[in-house]
């Protein structure tokens, strides 16, 4: 499982290489394709995947009989990371160094002294008018170098203060003997370097993911391990008689989901609409439908810390290869709720996952994530749960080595079951 893993990390550098990727391994599995731009012909038991901005995807598979509810998943599909401007050479008296901004909150440190390279979309001039492609440099090209100890005491191994117009900058090469990016983009796509009209271009950790001990490094583990076990589970699962199975990947997430791609975009709620019209429903079956329905938001929590448990809260800590984790927040930045982590827990149980809660610290604010976001469009039950990890948003970060397995698992027996919810606030699992 954590192979397969790895080799989902290093296929998927960016959101849109995820989405791609995620298309292929979709289409492997009969999935078909509906472009949001055409009326789309719905077949019951058929799965079909839709993606929007090519960054977002989200996977369905029609029930065999009527339809009831939507069993949904949702990860996200980006990572913290720099992304390269326009016009990106900055060229000085000896080096050449690549013109960035931070997307998302990395922690920078992490991101220095390793080798980075480069990958996205370009958009390029065609005889007819644009055309969009992907490109992965693969190989390293550029490396965001520390001062050395000796020159800068002051930093003494913290993290503090480093100024992304300055001290993050990655170098990419020497004045007057390095190539263009451009000229490297134009060769791998063999298209004249003019044909090239503009770019969304990232640095990525293209270090392989490794297991060691009972743990795991990568990549990119917020949250494409979410990712990868929600589609995994989805490919793995019976098909449902009942429910709509869901599998949503957003792009966004770690810059606040407000875009036309994110969580916070109508991109859920218009498929389930399409899908529900599609299939001669409704608005009034689609709103009963989402009554019954759960969405389940993946997305990685804070592992315990060998060197700092102080920041774990004491009865609230959750460990790597502990099993799922139900996220809990007072403010509602995680929307988990006694019906909906009861919900799950009764799911955990059935597939004989261990479970584990979690909670910040009272006086830590912590992050937020996708299901209270996605909540503000499609309202409905929905629990946030996660894998535990260690060092969130570093470019290399760990994971417990038998927790994949236990997502899959927990999110494959929650896609073959049904919830029906009773008029005295109780629900029948089946
Ligand atoms: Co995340």
């Amino acid at each position: 499982m954590n192979q397969a893993l790895f080799h989902y990390i290093a296929a998927c550098p960016t959101a849109y290489h995820a989405v791609a990727y995620s298309a292929q391994l979709l289409q492997a599995a009969g999935y078909q394709h509906l472009p949001e731009g055409q009326l789309w012909d719905l077949q019951p038991g058929q799965g079909y995947y839709v993606t929007r901005n090519r960054s977002s995807l989200i996977a369905f598979r029609i029930p065999t009989g009527d339809l009831h509810s939507f069993q949904m998943t949702a990860a996200h599909t980006d990572s913290p990371c720099f992304k390269i401007k326009e016009n990106p050479e900055l060229p000085g008296s000896h080096y050449v160094q690549l013109s960035t901004e931070g997307y998302g909150g990395m922690i920078p440190d992490s991101w220095m002294d390793r080798p980075l390279s480069v990958a996205g979309r370009v958009t390029v001039r065609t005889p007819q008018g644009l055309a969009q492609h992907l490109v992965d440099l693969q190989e390293p090209c550029a490396l965001i170098p520390h001062v050395a100890i000796h020159m800068d005491r002051k930093k003494d191994g913290g993290t503090e203060g480093y100024n992304m117009a300055v001290d993050l900058l990655p170098l990419w090469g020497q004045t007057g003997k390095s190539r263009s990016l451009r000229s490297r983009l134009a060769e791998q796509l063999t298209l004249p370097e003019e044909d090239i009209l503009t770019t969304d271009l990232y640095l990525y950790n293209p270090q392989p993911g490794v297991s060691w001990g009972n743990f795991l490094s990568a990549p990119r583990l917020d949250d494409l391990q979410c990712a990868f076990s929600a589609l995994t589970a989805l490919l793995q699962a019976k098909p449902s008689a009942t429910s709509l199975q869901v599998c949503c990947l957003f792009d966004n997430e770690e810059v606040g989901s407000q875009t036309k791609q994110g969580a916070a975009s109508t991109f859920l709620m218009d498929v389930l609409e399409r899908i529900c019209l599609g299939l001669g429903q409704t608005r009034q079956q689609l709103l009963t439908a989402l009554a019954h329905s759960l969405l389940v938001s993946c997305d990685n929590a804070h592992g315990l810390h060998p060197n700092h448990p102080e920041y774990a809260d004491k009865n609230h800590t959750v460990c790597l290869n502990g099993g799922v984790v139900i996220k809990y927040n007072a403010n509602q930045r995680y929307t988990s709720d006694a019906v909906s982590a009861g919900l799950f827990q009764l799911i955990c149980q059935k597939a004989g996952v261990p479970v584990q809660h979690y909670a910040n610290r009272a006086d830590i604010v912590g992050g937020s994530t996708l299901g209270s976001i996605a909540n503000t469009q499609v309202s409905v039950n929905t629990v946030d749960i996660g894998l535990a990890q260690l060092a969130m948003h570093s470019a290399y970060e760990t994971a417990g080595s038998e927790d994949t397995a236990y997502m899959v698992q927990a999110l494959t027996t929650f896609y073959e079951s049904t919830f029906t919810a009773a008029e005295d606030g109780s629900y029948q699992l089946n």
